[in-house]
């Protein structure tokens, strides 16, 4: 394993001298030097590699990673077992025009894991599995409006880029839109509520519009909702006809074999997948009941797509589902989620620092200024987000990798000696920023 020899420092401190070159050079051909709008900012960094739980940047820096490509990377980059798989899938073909063994082993493997999980059909990306849900929704209940909760990010498409953060404050809403370009009809029968009232939802249903309601069962993979709050939606949208969708996306697969659904013991309808489910490869993924997952497939409800279940990434679907379904990948993450979880809490009350560290060991937030836990959408208001920006930049000149907003996702290479040295980074960032 590559050591921290070849890590450019300044100061000790590691400088990113090379990623500004390299993003200044790209900006020439992709707009702002990257991708994906969630990827500008401060602390973007352009890469060579990865290796189980580390990074190495374009300046030859070392950094352990939490990151986690934004979630998918469960096993860690390039578990040995998936690359043999998916280098030997690579001599047979990366799309056949048909389809294959190893797809439909991985959506089986889907329903043995996941309680909602009668059938799976696959797409390529979290966003188009959320549009699979709601279409199907649509057309098995003849109606149109779809219910989301504030602050709950769904993917990129019009009809749910709604009710999230707007830059000036506040939520987005219809007549607020979420970006310049997004369609103002797109959104007409998107409604937006509050999370963890259930008076507002019962009230919105009774009027016999509703087709769905969608929600992150693990809000932004970190915020629990209040108990009986999803046994409480379950119950409405049964009541009322409605398809109660959970969006796994984040959830699935990384708080555990059976996801969100599995954690609080609430089983939907229909369930969207992406991220952890094939460790990186781009996919997508609606799992639920046959009664509606049968609209799909010669059913009245038509879902096409160029890769969707194509050969290579279901064969890394087939190969990750295998994986964690043994459970040891799940032990790694307890372990070393766990102790980051502890460590970063003791390591706050200790100096006194107003924060706190709040979710689950595969995937939790570091907030400051406020010792209160995340449960609303108002809530993040009492976060100083300033100060976790800077912790976050602290962190990684320190060669630890987290997410702006202080996210940290965690996996299965996380080693105990990597943990030790991010809990030592953590201790010296926090002298740093909070002093
Ligand atoms: C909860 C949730 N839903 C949907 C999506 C969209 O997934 P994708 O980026 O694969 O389109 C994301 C992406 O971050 C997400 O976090």
């Amino acid at each position: 394993m590559t050591t921290t020899d070849s890590t450019t420092r300044s100061g000790g401190r590691m400088s990113f001298e090379g990623t500004k070159r390299a993003m200044a050079e790209g900006s020439r051909w992709i707009p702002g030097g990257a991708s994906s709008d969630y990827r500008l900012g401060e602390g973007a960094l352009v890469f060579e590699r990865g290796e189980g739980a580390l990074l190495f940047d374009v300046d030859g820096n070392r950094l352990v990673d939490y990151f986690c490509g934004a979630g998918p990377i469960i096993l860690g980059h390039n578990p040995p077992e998936l690359v043999e798989i998916m280098t030997r899938q690579l001599h047979k073909g990366v799309i056949l025009g048909g389809e294959t063994e190893d797809e439909y082993e991985a959506a089986r493997l889907m329903t043995e894991l996941v309680p909602c999980a009668e059938m799976a059909r696959f797409a390529n990306t979290g966003s188009e599995a959320v549009a699979l849900a709601v279409r199907i929704a649509r057309g098995a209940t003849g109606r149109h409006v779809v219910v989301k909760f504030e602050g709950h990010y769904h993917g990129s498409f019009d009809p749910m880029f709604v009710g999230l953060p707007h830059r000036a404050g506040g939520v987005t809403s219809a007549g607020r839109l979420g970006t310049s370009g997004q369609d103002p009809s797109a959104v007409v029968h998107t409604e937006v509520l509050p999370w963890n009232n259930l008076q507002a939802v019962e009230d919105r249903l009774a009027r016999g519009d509703v087709a769905a309601v969608i929600t992150e069962p693990l809000w932004r993979g970190y915020i629990s909702p209040a108990p009986g709050y999803l046994a409480g939606l379950r119950e409405i949208t049964k009541r009322h006809d409605v398809v109660l969708i959970f969006d796994e996306i984040v959830s699935g697969f990384r708080v555990g074999p059976g996801g969100g659904q599995e954690l609080f013991g609430v089983t939907p309808d229909l369930a969207t997948y992406a991220k952890a489910l094939a460790n990186g490869f781009p996919i997508g993924a609606v799992a639920g009941k046959r009664e509606l997952m049968s609209l799909i497939g010669g059913g009245p409800v038509i879902h096409p797509g160029t890769y969707n279940g194509n050969a290579l990434v279901t064969a890394a679907a087939r190969g990750t589902l295998t994986i964690l379904g043994r459970g040891d990948a799940y032990e790694s993450i307890e372990r070393a989620g766990g102790r980051l979880i502890s460590g970063f809490g003791s390591l706050l009350r200790e100096r006194g620092i107003r924060g706190n560290v709040q979710g689950v060991p595969g995937s939790f937030n570091v907030h400051l200024g406020t010792d209160n836990p995340v449960s609303s959408f108002a809530d993040t208001t009492a976060v100083d987000g300033a100060a976790v920006s800077k912790l976050v930049m602290a962190l990684q000149v320190r060669g630890i990798r987290a997410i702006a907003g202080g996210h940290f996702y965690t996996n299965a290479a996380h080693a105990d000696e990597l943990v030790d040295e991010t809990l030592n980074a953590f201790e010296d960032a926090l002298a740093e920023v909070v002093g």
